[in-house]
């Protein structure tokens, strides 16, 4: 037998060696031309995970989608998301080089996804596309960008359309078709209030799932940290090199690597670096000088974080509700394990969501928003404040910002039933009783009137959807997430990309003025009452194509006078006529809601009293 090992392996094995000094893979694929290849994306049959492959062809890497290729442009490792170019326009046309494939479209059954950052363009439309759901209005983002980009050869191709991608449908395919649109633009975290010839060039940003273990045959597969083994999750036999005891697989790394108990021994941090260096240089008086400096502002960082935690304190204590406490980034850093991976609940627009046990047993949920400076802090502050007092019985309240995270933490009691969303879609809709549901729009409703009428300033929550909806043990909701986006909207331009809502949520107003109100809430919580309604999705391509969006289709059957015919099924069955009857004015508050002129809306007041009303008449009922 002849075990000639490749030469790309030894390369890495060398390239590893070098810098590896916690663990050792062999399965990291080596560099495409200067372009690392983080693992587990694939450019052969001996490196990465065979799942993930890309190409790597002349020191460039490509993307194959279904029937095309496109060139990589950027990868982001830690965040599993690389970007790549789309297809160019043929010529000066207004028409996609992909158009005779249908655009870009992704193996669905690959463990890639297009991401929600991307704002995408449909340009050169026919007519038929203008009843969708995307917006084809004349004032739309695309406009913008025709404008922008005047000697374009979509200047004289007057339809487009502009959306966000990641919804069910795009979240694999851009289709551009014949009897549609024929191109489109995309852009990665856009900044809508940049002009046109500032925005970055344009791309697509692709998300991959974190890998499991990587398959074997024989122990000779893996490495002397793992052994070969079946995998007790999958039927057809398949084997897995799993991590030795002791050993924790880290996804990112491709590594089986001992789980971190010391954060200044790993990897990750800097300061070893940055003392080797100097050492290095042999510049010792300046070493000495520099940690002398760095002692002095750590003792300042530390007084001034001492006086904001004892402030802080006295504020939310302040405002009733459950005494708050607030947290070192060490203790955050104990509770979720010091942010592991095995911890992470989620990650969103604004940031990541970690699950925590602090030193008491009490489960929290830890958010690190995406923001850079400590002055959104004090914004951060009056957020969770609110939430304490919303929510009465909430747990903790914050910790301001982690000097050593450099990012402002948010921590929240751990509401363990998930959100309404996976609640009325998943198998447990049934669960969700009328008066549940009743009391789930009006508690929101209450927590939306309050942030709007008597928070000083007043506090909008700009992406009202059933997703930010958290519901506890007992079906009470609570919302979340409020006010992060005016956050991220104050003054770090280069992150102040994060959605501005969410399609199939949004104002419509908002595409005529960029300002998102009071009455966008309103219009935001009007679908979430259709949802409540009807258990469905507020953007569904499973249903015909001028339904699609929840808001439009609900519309519809009002105009036709069959509101009931929304209502879920589930609901109506059983139901008394009493019932049925607050059904139907629950629908009616929510179209109510969703007027296409803000001043037409009613103010969340007023929907909470609405709301409140109905409920007393559902209870009545029950008492007869
Ligand atoms: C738009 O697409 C059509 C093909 O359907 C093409 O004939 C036309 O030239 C395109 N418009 C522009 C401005 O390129
Ligand atoms: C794209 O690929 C799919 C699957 O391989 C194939 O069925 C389809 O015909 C291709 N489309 C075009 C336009 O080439
Ligand atoms: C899609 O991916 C699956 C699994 O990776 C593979 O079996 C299949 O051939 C791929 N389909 C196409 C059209 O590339
Ligand atoms: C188009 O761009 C020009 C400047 O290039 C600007 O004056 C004009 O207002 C823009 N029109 C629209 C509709 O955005
Ligand atoms: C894309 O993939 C990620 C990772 O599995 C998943 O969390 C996300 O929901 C997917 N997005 C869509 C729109 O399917
Ligand atoms: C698109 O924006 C326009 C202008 O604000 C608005 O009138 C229209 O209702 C919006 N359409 C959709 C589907 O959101």
């Amino acid at each position: 037998m002849t075990l000639t090992a490749p030469k790309p392996l030894l390369l890495t094995a060398a390239v590893v060696l070098a810098y590896a000094v916690c663990a050792l893979s062999l399965k990291v694929c080596p560099n495409c031309g200067s372009t690392p290849v983080p693992y587990p994306l694939s450019t052969a049959p001996d490196c990465g995970d065979q799942l993930y492959k890309i190409r790597c062809n002349a020191g460039s890497l490509f993307f194959d989608s279904v029937n095309n290729t496109y060139p990589i442009t950027s990868i982001s490792p830690s965040i599993q998301r690389l970007t790549i170019s789309p297809a160019p326009f043929l010529g000066n046309t207004c028409i996609a080089s992909d158009l005779p494939s249908n655009g870009l479209q992704l193996n669905s059954s690959a463990p890639f996804n297009i991401t929600g950052s991307n704002t995408i363009f449909y340009l050169n439309c026919s007519a038929n596309i203008m009843n969708s759901p995307l917006n084809c209005t004349s004032n739309s983002l695309c406009h913008v960008y025709i404008n922008g980009t005047a000697g374009s050869g979509c200047v004289d191709a007057p339809l487009c359309c502009a959306f966000r991608a990641g919804g069910s449908t795009t979240a694999y395919r851009i289709r551009v078709r014949d009897s549609g649109c024929k191109a489109y633009r995309s852009f990665v975290n856009l900044d809508y209030g940049l002009p046109v010839s500032r925005w970055p060039p344009p791309g697509v940003e692709l998300l991959w799932v974190l890998p499991i273990e990587p398959t074997c045959r024989t122990q000779g597969d893996c490495d002397s940290k793992s052994t070969c083994g079946p995998d007790p999750n999958s039927a057809g036999g398949v084997s897995r090199c799993f991590c030795n005891s002791g050993l924790q697989w880290d996804p990112v790394a491709g590594l089986c690597a001992t789980e971190c108990k010391d954060p200044d021994g790993c990897g990750k941090d800097r300061t070893g670096l940055i003392a080797g260096l100097i050492v290095g240089i042999g510049v010792a008086l300046l070493a000495v000088l520099i940690a002398f400096l760095f002692y002095k502002r750590h003792q300042r960082i530390k007084r001034e974080q001492d006086r904001l935690t004892r402030e802080r304190e006295e504020i939310l204590n302040y405002g009733g509700g459950k005494s708050a406490k607030v947290f070192t980034g060490k203790q955050i850093k104990k509770a979720t394990n010091y942010f592991s991976k095995d911890n992470l609940l989620g990650a969103g627009g604004y940031g990541e969501v970690y699950k925590g046990i602090l030193e008491d047993g009490t489960v929290v949920a830890v958010k690190c928003a995406k923001l850079g400076n400590t002055k959104g802090t004090d914004q951060v502050l009056n957020e969770v404040r609110i939430l304490c007092q919303v929510n009465h019985k909430c747990l903790v309240g914050l910790l301001g910002c982690c000097v050593e995270l450099e990012q402002p933490l948010l921590v929240y009691e751990y509401v363990s039933n998930g959100t309404l969303l996976d609640n009325l879609q998943g198998g447990t809709r049934g669960l969700l009783s009328w008066n549940h549901r009743l009391s789930i729009a009006h508690a929101t409703a209450e927590g939306l009137a309050y942030l709007h009428f008597s928070a000083v300033p007043p506090i909008y929550h700009r992406d009202v959807k059933s997703s930010n909806i958290l519901l506890d043990e007992k079906l009470k909701a609570k919302v979340s997430d409020f006010g992060l986006s005016r956050l991220a909207h104050t003054d770090l331009s280069h992150v102040s990309t994060c959605a501005q809502g969410t399609l199939g949520y949004l104002d419509p107003e908002y595409y005529r003025n960029y300002q998102l109100t009071d009455k966008s809430d309103v219009y935001s919580f009007g679908v979430v009452l259709l949802e409540l309604l009807t258990s469905q999705k507020a953007i569904d391509f499973n249903r015909p194509q001028d339904d699609v969006n929840l808001a439009v289709y609900v519309q519809r059957l009002v105009e036709e006078e069959r509101i009931m015919d929304a209502v879920d099924p589930m609901l109506k069955e059983g139901s008394s006529t009493l019932e049925l009857e607050t059904m139907k004015a629950l629908g009616f508050l929510a179209v109510g809601c969703l007027e296409e002129r803000r001043q037409n809306r009613p103010s969340m007041k007023e929907v909470a009293e609405e709301i409140e009303y109905i409920i007393s008449i559902a209870t009545a009922k029950t008492t007869d």
